[in-house]
């Protein structure tokens, strides 16, 4: 079967070669786990390839992404990503063709339209969802909301693109239910150090390595030790 790159070689290798494409995955963390750090490592590895790419951002400023994600050395200047700044405090406030951030960030079906329409304009293989709390938010009944997420997954599995929607660790599971695969960034106290730690909960078609595994944040993005063990003596 087909595999497409996270952009981290340690964790394709926990994905037993990378993620089945077309399909849509979650990454769950705290503050700072490195969510988005991530996330953009994914697209950058499509840019590389030549692959069309679409990152919404929810809640980081496309100034600051920019400013932080250069120090990764990633470039997202790069003529194949499309930045779409959702935030609320967006300078724009068109986002898609004719719809407004206003009317787009409140609903979900407003969301799954804009994108759809984005999708048949352009061919993206590739599309990051960062965060998808605030939307989230936007939609208080829990039936309701699932029906919405099904909705929007159903209607962009049809254009064949590989996504990525982050989350926050503490929000409730209803979309690990629906999403082919789900990656948790987790944060330990051990004697007053932190250990950062990577793991697979779920992984649709294929197997994969159940493990956590220590991760670090540097200078070039994040790198998953695939090898390694978090908890030594264990
Ligand atoms: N060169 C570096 N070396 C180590 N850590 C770094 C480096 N550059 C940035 N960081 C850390 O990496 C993290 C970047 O996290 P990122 O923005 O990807 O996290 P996030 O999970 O998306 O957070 P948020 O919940 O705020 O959106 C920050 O905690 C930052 O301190
Ligand atoms: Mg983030």
């Amino acid at each position: 079967m087909k595999r497409i790159s996270t952009g981290v070689e340690g964790l394709d290798k926990m994905l037993n070669g990378g993620l089945i494409p077309g399909r849509a995955y979650l990454i769950k963390g705290g503050p700072g786990a490195g969510k988005t750090t991530l996330a953009m490592q994914f697209l950058m590895e499509g840019t590389k390839k030549g692959e069309k790419c679409l990152y919404i951002t929810f809640e980081e400023p496309i100034s600051t992404l920019k400013e932080d994600m250069s120090k990764f050395g990633f470039d997202l200047d790069h003529p194949n990503i499309k930045l779409v700044d959702a935030t609320p405090v967006g300078e724009k406030k068109t986002i898609f063709a004719d719809v407004l951030y206003e009317e787009f960030a409140t609903s979900f079906e407003k969301l799954t339209r804009a994108i759809s329409e984005e999708l048949n304009a352009e061919n993206y293989s590739r599309i990051v969802i960062d965060p998808l709390t605030m939307i989230r938010l936007t939609i208080i009944d829990e039936l309701e909301y699932r029906r919405t997420f099904m909705a929007f997954l159903k209607t962009i599995s049809k254009y064949k693109a590989t996504i990525i929607l982050t989350s926050e660790l503490r929000d409730s599971d209803i979309e690990e239910y629906l999403v082919s695969g789900v990656i948790e960034l987790r944060s330990i106290e051990e004697r007053g150090k932190t250990l950062r730690g990577i793991k697979i909960t779920k992984f649709r078609g294929s197997t994969f390595d159940e493990e956590i595994r220590p991760y670090k944040i540097t200078d070039k993005g994040i790198e998953v030790y695939h090898q390694e063990v978090l908890f030594h003596g264990v």
